[in-house]
This record gives structure tokens, sequence and C-alpha cells, in this order.
């Protein structure tokens, strides 16, 4: 079968769907729940430590079965099986996607793959244990990670949840170009104990090499041998050997890895410092395991797809703009933000695969915060504000360290989904008819969650969790029929920082339009 390439909307699912939207769109999912006592049998899969119950959406089975007609109708499986085996799917850059296989352990395919594992192993080991040293013979303490966008997300979001696991290593990660916060790590840090490493994988983003400057001039400084402290992960070899970077302590990316899919790859290598290169396997391993499930797993019983397609529905059928995604631990707090690069980045184009203007929604808007912190501040609006967010919740059966504070926890997360999707008379705790505030009080309900009930936080199920979201994002941008492995969007910006910023130093502002002229007139102007 062919990898289509097909506007979604001229499909007979689609128009289906769009007469099935008609229908139901009014179906309350109270209604839904009273007349199929079974519903939450009927919509859940269960995998490995996973639970995913999908029951609180606004659909029925004849919604499950058309969408899923849609992803056969487009030829999705032929889509996931071109992605995994290395077909050049990323057509506008010429290249594979083969993040998949970074975590492929057991196989010894990609011997290219292995040997950067194998480096990243010892490599660990050595600092780790002390056995690998700074210029003055001390061992490391601390660790900066400089990079930004994929070169710094997934690695410090895995690091932060994972911190259960961590070693004696402070793990530091500096992305934005805010002297302030650099300048607070520094007089922290001690430099002949301060391993730094520099991830990019073009090596040469204006923000990330700005950054690696102040600290290589730190180390010089403070008469340190930079070869001793700098560690480089990119693709882009003979530059980083010519910022001054020891071959030795180089670690390749691949241009078959976009930066927000290159957690797995050795931009994790401050990840593999913190935990260890044993449990960097681990998260590598639960990754593989929810590729496989992916791969091989009828969509109807397939998370991702599942999960994919109920956001497709949302978003292109009753147009709910924006997402939620909403984890019950803190150390899951990085996990908005570094979706937010996993969905948006990917998904946000407009033109589609043959190059022609969309006319339908793609990318979806993601955001959110842990709860409960996020339930005391915006899940007012969730519950009875004018717009729909259809929202994630991410549980965990256990904690690290077991309390009945988790229940308490855990309380909150099970009442916000069944709140969200029951309602409230608004009279409910009064009892009393006449209670003239009780409109205010009003919960509608009928508000869409999917819950995502893990056992605990462990590597290997942060692992599969990451996977899941990076193949819904995947099957979301095969279905809208768009490329979602380039990013030109973002490459335009880094073109135009670098010509204002050459205008800056030669306080000479260029031809502009007259806002941005004026703006950078006014800067100059009151710039001590
Ligand atoms: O923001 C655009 C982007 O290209 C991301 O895709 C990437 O993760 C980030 O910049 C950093 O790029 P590099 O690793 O080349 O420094």
């Amino acid at each position: 079968m062919p990898l289509l390439k097909i506007n979604p909307t001229e499909t007979l699912s689609w128009q289906k769907l769009q007469q099935h939207f008609y229908d139901i769109q009014f179906v309350k999912m109270q209604q839904l729940f009273c007349e199929n006592k079974n519903r939450a049998n009927e919509f859940h899969i269960q995998w490995n430590d996973f639970l995913v119950d999908f029951s609180k959406n606004r659909i029925n089975a004849t919604t499950i079965d058309l969408l899923v007609e849609l992803a056969n109708e487009v030829n999705l499986k032929v889509g996931i099986d071109a992605l995994v085996n290395g077909a050049f799917i990323n057509e506008t850059e010429n290249r594979k996607v083969l993040h998949t296989n970074l975590r492929k352990l057991s196989t010894t395919e990609n011997a290219e793959v292995h040997d950067a594992l194998n480096k990243m192993q010892h490599f660990t080991q050595n600092v780790i244990n002390g056995t690998l040293k700074g210029s003055t013979g001390l061992a490391f303490t601390d660790v900066i990670n400089i990079g930004i966008g994929g070169s710094d997300l997934g690695p410090k979001l895995v690091t932060e949840a994972l911190e259960n696991y961590k070693n004696h290593l402070n793990i530091h990660y500096i992305s934005n170009i805010d002297n302030d916060s650099i300048q607070t790590l520094k007089n922290k840090l001690n430099p002949e104990t301060t391993l730094i490493i520099i991830v990019s994988k073009s090596f040469t983003t204006l923000e990330t090499i700005s950054n690696a400057n102040i600290f290589k001039d730190w180390l010089l400084q403070n008469n340190l041998k930079t070869q001793h402290h700098l560690v480089a992960v990119s693709s882009n070899i003979p530059e980083a050997v010519a910022y001054g970077v020891e071959s030795v302590n180089i670690f390749p990316m691949w241009d078959y890895v976009g930066g927000r899919y290159s957690l797995w790859s050795a931009v994790g290598l401050s990840t593999a410092l913190a935990i260890g290169f044993n449990q960097f396997k681990q998260l590598l391993d639960g990754a593989n395991e929810m590729d496989n499930h992916f791969t091989n797993t009828p969509f109807k019983h397939n998370i991702p797809v599942i999960l994919a397609l109920i956001s497709i529905w949302y978003n292109n059928f009753f147009c709910f703009e924006t997402e939620a995604v909403i984890p019950y631990v803190d150390k899951l707090k990085m996990l908005p933000a570094y979706l937010q690069q996993v969905v948006m980045e990917s998904n946000g184009k407009n033109v589609d695969r043959n190059g022609d203007t969309v006319n339908y929604e793609t990318g979806n808007i993601i955001w959110g915060e842990v709860g409960t912190n996020s339930q005391h501040a915006f899940f007012q609006l969730f519950h009875q504000g004018t717009k729909i967010i259809p929202t994630d919740f991410i549980g965990f059966v256990n904690a690290f360290t077991p309390s009945d504070l988790h229940d308490l926890l855990m309380a909150n997360f099970f009442a916000q989904t069944e709140a969200l999707m029951n309602g409230k008379e608004g009279n409910y705790h009064t009892n009393d008819s006449n209670d003239k505030n009780a409109v205010y009080k009003d919960f509608k309900g009928n508000r869409p969650s999917n819950t995502i009930l893990i056992n605990k936080l462990t590597p290997k199920t942060l692992g599969s969790l990451l996977a899941l979201y990076e193949h819904k994002t995947f099957v979301q941008g095969y279905i809208w029929n768009i490329y979602s492995f380039d990013q030109f969007g973002v490459e335009y910006g880094k073109v135009l920082a670098n010509n204002i910023k050459a205008e800056l130093n030669n306080q000479d502002i260029k031809n502009h339009d007259c806002s941005t002229t004026f703006l950078l007139n006014h800067y100059l102007k009151n710039k001590k």
C-alpha cells in the first residue's frame, strides 16, 4: 500500500465523521454514562503499567469506529511503518526520521547508535565514580547542560522527573541568553569541579554558542584547561572541534533525529550522568516498549493512535483549539513545556505534503501545569468557562515515597475528571431551590478528559509516556497530511535575530517596518 498524501477532509470517513458530529454534538456525556454502565470497560486500554481511560470523552462507539476508518483510509499503518523503517518521511529536509532506533537496545543493526551508547556508558561511569577529573585533578561535582529547545527541554524534563533516582552530581540547565541567571549560576559553582556539556545539533544556535562562550571564558579566567571541562553533543563535529572541544569529548547526533526527539541520544548525556547509565537504559527500554505497542497494536487498542484520533475529533469537528496536560506530580512540572515543543513545533504547519495551503485546522495549542496547583489557578475556566479544554490527567498509583498524602493528591485527580464530566446542580450544597446564587454555582459538566493512570514514575514508565506523546503527535501530523519533522518557522527567527544583533553592535538600524525601527531606536537610546 502506498504512503498517501491526501487532504483528510476529502476522505469518505471525514464526511461520515462530519455527519456523525452533527448527530451527537449536543449529546451529553452524563447521558452516555447513564445509558451504558459498561462505558469505562469499552473505552479504556490497559497496557504494561498504564491504564488509559478515555470514556470521559464526547464519543460513542461509532465515533471511534469512524475515526479508525479515517486512520485506515489515509493508510496510517503505512505511515507508521515508514517512520520506524527509516523511509525519508522528512521530505522537506530529505531525511529519515529514526528516533525510534535510538531506543532499540537489543538489536545490533544500528552500529553508530550502539557505539554512541557505549561511549556514553564509559564516560558517565568515569564521571560518576570520579575517575575522570577536571584540570586541577578534582572530581566533578556539577554539570552544566548548555542547549536550547530539544537540546534542553527533554533532558531537563527527564532529569527533574527522575530526581529520586539521582546520584551525587548536581545538574544545571542553561538555555536562555539571560545574563542574570548565568551570573547566579556562576556565583554558585566552583569551575574546577564543573563539567560543561554544550548540546547543539547544529552547533550554530546563537543562544547556545553565546552561553557557551561565557562559560568557556569563565574556565579560562580561572586558569583551567578548557579541554578537561568541555564536552559537546552535536552532529556538526568540525564546528565542535573548531570550538576547542577535544574529539574524544564529542558525542554524536545524527540528522535522522530531530532536536525535539533527541533526548534518547547523547543529548540525554546530562540525564545519564544524573541517574547513571543503567537507569538511562531503562528510560530507552520503556520508550522502545511503547514503540512496539504503537507499531504492532490494532488501532482500537493502540494508545497513541486513540489519543491522537480523539484529539483530532475535538480539534477539527468541535473546533476546540487548545488541550491541557495536567500531571499530578511535581516532578513532571516540565512536561507541558516539553510537550509544547514536541507538539507545536511538529504540527504548527499550514501547508500540506502536496505544497497546498491546508483548509482545515492542524496543530493544537498545548499547555498545562501540575495538579493540584492548577486546580487553584485556571481550573475555574475548565469547570465554568465558555471554552472547552480537553485535558489529559496523568497520575501515578504509587508515589516514590508512599504516604497518605498521595491518596489526597490522587483523590483530587479523580475528583476533577469526575466533576468535569458530571457537573453539578448549582444548589447542591444548600438544597435550597430559592438560592439566588445557585445559577453561579452550576457546573454544566460534559467537559472531556483522558485519564492516564500509571503504576509508578520510573525511568521505564517515563520513557513509555514520552514516546506515547511523540507517536500521538506523529499520528496527528500524518492524518493532517503535513510534514511534522521540519521547523522552518523557528529557523527564520534565528536569521532575523542574527541580523538585528549585528545592527545593534554597529548602532546602525537598517530598513525595518516603522514599529520595529521605533522600538530598536528606543532600545539603543535608553541603553546604558
Ligand atoms: O528552535 C528550533 C530548533 O531548531 C529546535 O528544533 C532545536 O531543538 C533547537 O532549535 C536547538 O537547535 P540546536 O540543537 O541545533 O542548537
